[in-house]
């Protein structure tokens, strides 16, 4: 990673520049589950989990990293366009790992978009398994 980047934990004041770096990001999908309420109760039940990647005090990238207890889970990885390819998802990615084993869970999942060409070429780099024996079913329980 790049000199002058730092990684610090999520904190509930990030949300404003973070929702505005993961609307800016294509590939993120936002939803009613990304409003400031949700994502605080995220970040309260998964405490330190979730990171920030700083450059000169500006939120560059993120990662929200949470666990039920049994598997992890990682959404909104996200890098701005003028810091990608230094290295900055690779850390999120290593820290957020090392907080989920820290937390005895053994292995994490993520969605990835099908579309999404650079995502699943950043997931493939970094030895993430693709599973091609599982699709995704959803249900509304509002
Ligand atoms: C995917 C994303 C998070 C990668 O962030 P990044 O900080 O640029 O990634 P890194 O610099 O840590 O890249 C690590 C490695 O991943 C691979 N990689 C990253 N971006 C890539 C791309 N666009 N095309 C091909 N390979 C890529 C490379 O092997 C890279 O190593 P290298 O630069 O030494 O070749 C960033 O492009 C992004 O925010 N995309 C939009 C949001 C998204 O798609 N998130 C992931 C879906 S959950």
């Amino acid at each position: 990673m790049s000199p002058g980047i730092t990684l610090r934990p999520f904190l509930p004041g990030d949300y404003p520049e973070a929702r505005a770096l993961w609307e800016a990001t294509p590939g993120v999908g936002l939803s009613a589950a990304d409003e400031h309420a949700p994502i605080l109760a995220f970040l309260a039940r998964n405490p330190g989990l979730s990171l920030v990647a700083l450059h000169d005090g500006r939120i560059v990238g993120t990662i929200l990293v949470g666990h039920d207890g049994r598997r992890g889970f990682i959404h909104h990885l996200a890098t701005g366009a003028d810091h990608r390819r230094t290295g900055i998802a690779r850390a999120l990615v290593d820290a957020a790992i090392a907080g989920l084993r820290g937390e005895g869970i053994g292995k994490c999942h993520l969605m990835v978009f099908e579309m999404n060409r650079e995502g699943r070429a950043f997931w493939h780099s970094i030895g993430a398994t693709f599973r091609d024996d599982l699709v995704l079913y959803s249900i509304p329980v509002e």
